[in-house]
């Protein structure tokens, strides 16, 4: 944390917007492992195109956005991008230290004028949604990313009730408090969007993750079913349901992937497909592992979806060949 950028404020911290020269400083945080600064960053993905799509996300979901899981993986890239993109971000994890470092990383490298709050709370709890809720009461939000999450694996019958409980509470009840309470405040000035993270292991029940797959079912259908109701009222929700994706979650969930999406490409897809569709896959293998699931029945993609997790647990698995298995479906 740069000392005296951040004033503590309950269980959140307020940044003010650094001017343009602090903004182009060099210096330590990419160096000790921070993020990039902005133009390396914009370079990488094209500065035209990328100025079409920032001004687009920042009129119809600025000037702010809360995004959940901001710590880590997809979320953090979805933090990094729309600061890119000149949206001020809230952003929300456990883990203080890890939030702090990447709100004093933006302090240094993000646009004049975008701002960070960090708020460290734990989603399994009410009182962590409620202090989300409270801690951006101020602000006037136009974008909820609700990417935090996690996933367990291994045989159901050997599952710890308390974790599995703790991760219905993180997946599913804390998206579905916040989209009501953002969606709410987005319907009263007409404007804003939803974005819900599921996976491609939503789409059909999930041996040996049941539980998981059955979370992102749930935050599929409701996604789903918001984005017809909800886009009259001038709020745009999308589902995005990505594969296998390199980041904190096969650890948390004691799985092994083999082929994997970088969270800076799904965060890209989702973005870019936000306000145009109701889901999307990203990415190619994404795409490749759901298209090719979805002209079979259920049954036998619930089957094919066990053999691949079968290969993927950590948990002592009985591997047998899957035409998937060396794909690695997360
Ligand atoms: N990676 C994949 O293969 C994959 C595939 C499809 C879908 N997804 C979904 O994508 C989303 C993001 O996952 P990821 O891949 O980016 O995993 P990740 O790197 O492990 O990030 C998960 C994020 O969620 C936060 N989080 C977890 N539990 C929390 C809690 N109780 N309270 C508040 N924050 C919490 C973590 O922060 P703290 O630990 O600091 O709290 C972290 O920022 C998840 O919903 C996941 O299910 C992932």
């Amino acid at each position: 944390m740069i000392p005296g950028r951040l004033a503590s404020s309950g269980g959140c911290q307020r940044r003010r917007a650094p001017d343009a020269a602090q903004s182009r400083e060099g210096g330590t945080a990419a160096a000790a492992g921070g993020i990039r600064p902005l133009l390396l960053r914009q370079l990488a993905t094209g500065t035209k195109k990328g100025e079409r799509h920032d001004h687009r996300l920042r009129a119809a979901y600025g000037p702010w956005a809360v995004v959940t899981g901001a710590s880590s993986g997809i979320g953090r890239e979805m933090a990094l991008q729309l600061a890119d993109a000149g949206l001020s971000v809230v952003m929300v994890a456990r883990s203080r230290d890890v939030l702090d470092r990447l709100a004093a990383d933006l302090d240094l490298y993000s646009r004049p004028g975008v701002e960070v709050r960090t708020v460290a709370v734990d989603l399994a709890l009410d009182a962590g949604t409620m202090a989300v809720e409270k801690a951006t009461r101020d602000l006037d939000v136009g974008l909820l990313v609700a990417a935090a999450g996690f996933g367990t694996s291994g045989p159901f019958l050997e599952s710890s009730l308390e974790k599995e409980l703790e991760m219905l509470d993180v997946n599913c009840r804390a998206p579905l408090q916040m989209s009501l309470h953002f969606g709410r405040r987005f319907a009263g000035r007409g404007r804003g969007g939803l974005v819900l993270m599921g996976s491609i292991v939503g789409f059909q029940g999930t041996p040996k993750s049941a539980n998981y797959a059955a979370t992102k079912a749930y935050v599929q259908t409701i996604a789903e079913a918001l984005h017809a109701e909800l886009a009259p009222l001038g709020v745009d929700v999308l589902a995005s349901a990505p594969g296998p994706t390199d980041s904190g979650f096969a650890t948390r969930a004691g799985m092994q992937m083999g082929r994997t999406l970088k969270p800076e490409d799904v965060a890209r897809s989702t973005l870019a497909a936000l306000g145009r569709r109701s889901t999307v896959l990203p990415g190619a293998l994404s795409k490749l592992l759901a298209y090719s699931l979805a002209p079979m029945p259920r049954w036998a993609r619930v089957r094919i979806m066990g053999r691949v997790m079968d290969g993927m647990t950590k948990h002592g698995s009985t591997t047998k060949s899957s035409p998937m298995v060396g794909n690695r479906v997360g």
